[in-house]
């Protein structure tokens, strides 16, 4: 008997406050025209009083009522993000395990960037068939304004806050399984994006709290070039690894990072509209939240339904990289 995993349910959670392209302008000097026009965004959710891990929780609660399972049923929690509730313990994943009241369980956080849900969709996979685990719930949160210099116009504009939440599960139904993941990462481009302190290379402290180290720094246009070959080349292999034609994919589900690498990555792979999934211009990059918010937006819109596939590809700090071709394997809402 063979064990799959498979993509059970999805939820996300998103906080009110919005911050509109308007706003940014008073902030910084920047245009709304610049801002859609380079990026495709034109709104984003800023967290006030919530936390990372208040997101996350609220994300997950909705995951776990979706998949029909109790609290108690998740025996493995992981959560993605790079703006945890403290540097570095204990875990996000902890505190959310603490908020739904999950207890004795593993739980643990992954660093990968925008690419850590689809990272989490690896872990979850690899811990199911082996057996291990029965009921993974994988959490993207990301409270990214507490880490953006807002006097930076190159970094400010981009991000935005919320969480998404998947529950993953053992079946032995091989038409549910996540069919492939693909997960990597290339250290030598470290400086390309990221946030220099608080860590041991640049402790706390005021020297490098005055030079802005707690911030996040990015290359952007490098970072770009740099993400749509890697991202077109990796989506191409997972496809044709697996015989799967990008015309039979009706949900391509990519991080949202910027409108352009979207479309160039689509394009690529000469994938229609229709199948691709968008929702950069009200949520912005919320980087590991941002693959899981944009399956529930599809979701929650009556778009998703049992069996059909979804590609997701992504591309973050790291730098890391990653896609995963897999059926959704959940209720119809
Ligand atoms: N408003 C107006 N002008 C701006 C702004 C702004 N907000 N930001 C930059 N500019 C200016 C620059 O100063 C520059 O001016 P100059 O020509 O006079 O020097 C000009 O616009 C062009 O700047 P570029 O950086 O070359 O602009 P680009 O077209 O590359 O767009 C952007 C910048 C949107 C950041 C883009 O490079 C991008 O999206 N990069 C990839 C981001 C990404 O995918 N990151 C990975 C995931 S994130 C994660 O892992 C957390």
């Amino acid at each position: 008997m063979s064990l799959y995993a498979a993509f059970r349910s999805i939820g996300a959670y998103v906080p009110e406050k919005i911050l509109t392209n308007a706003d940014l302008e008073t902030m910084v000097d920047t245009s709304d025209e610049w801002i859609i026009k380079r990026t495709g965004i034109k709104e984003r959710r800023i967290a006030e009083e919530e936390v990372t891990s208040d997101m996350g929780a609220k994300a997950a609660q909705l995951a776990i009522d979706r998949a029909g399972l109790t609290n108690d049923q998740i025996d493995l929690v992981v959560c993605a993000t790079v703006t945890p509730d403290y540097f570095n313990m204990p875990s996000t994943a902890t505190v959310i395990s603490d908020k739904l009241n999950i207890r004795n369980v593993q739980a643990f956080d992954i660093s990968a960037a925008c690419s850590g849900f689809v990272y989490g969709l690896s872990v979850a996979r690899a811990f199911i068939e082996s057996g291990m685990k029965k009921n993974v719930l994988i959490i993207g949160a990301e409270k990214f304004s507490s880490i953006v210099d807002w006097t930076d116009r190159g970094t400010c504009i981009l991000f935005g806050d919320g969480a998404g939440a998947a529950v993953i599960s053992a079946t032995e139904d091989k038409s549910e399984a996540i069919i492939d993941v693909h997960a990597s990462a290339d250290g030598a481009y470290t400086d390309m994006l990221i946030t220099p302190a608080p860590g041991s290379v640049h402790p706390m402290n005021q020297a490098n709290l005055d030079a802005g180290l707690q911030y996040v720094q990015m290359k952007g246009n490098e970072t770009f070039k740099l993400a749509v070959k890697t991202l077109t080349k990796d989506v191409k292999e997972i496809l044709e690894k697996n015989n799967i034609n990008a015309a039979d994919i009706p949900h391509f589900i990519p991080h949202q990072a910027n409108y352009r690498i979207i479309k160039a990555v689509g394009d690529a792979l000469g994938m229609r509209e229709d199948q691709v999934v968008l929702t950069i211009h009200k949520y912005g990059n919320t980087s590991a939240a941002s693959i899981p918010m944009a399956i529930n937006d599809l979701y929650e819109a009556g778009g998703l339904k049992y069996g059909e596939l979804m590609l997701f590809d992504t591309f973050g700090g790291g730098l890391t990289w990653a896609s995963a071709v897999l059926p959704f394997a959940g209720k119809d809402v």
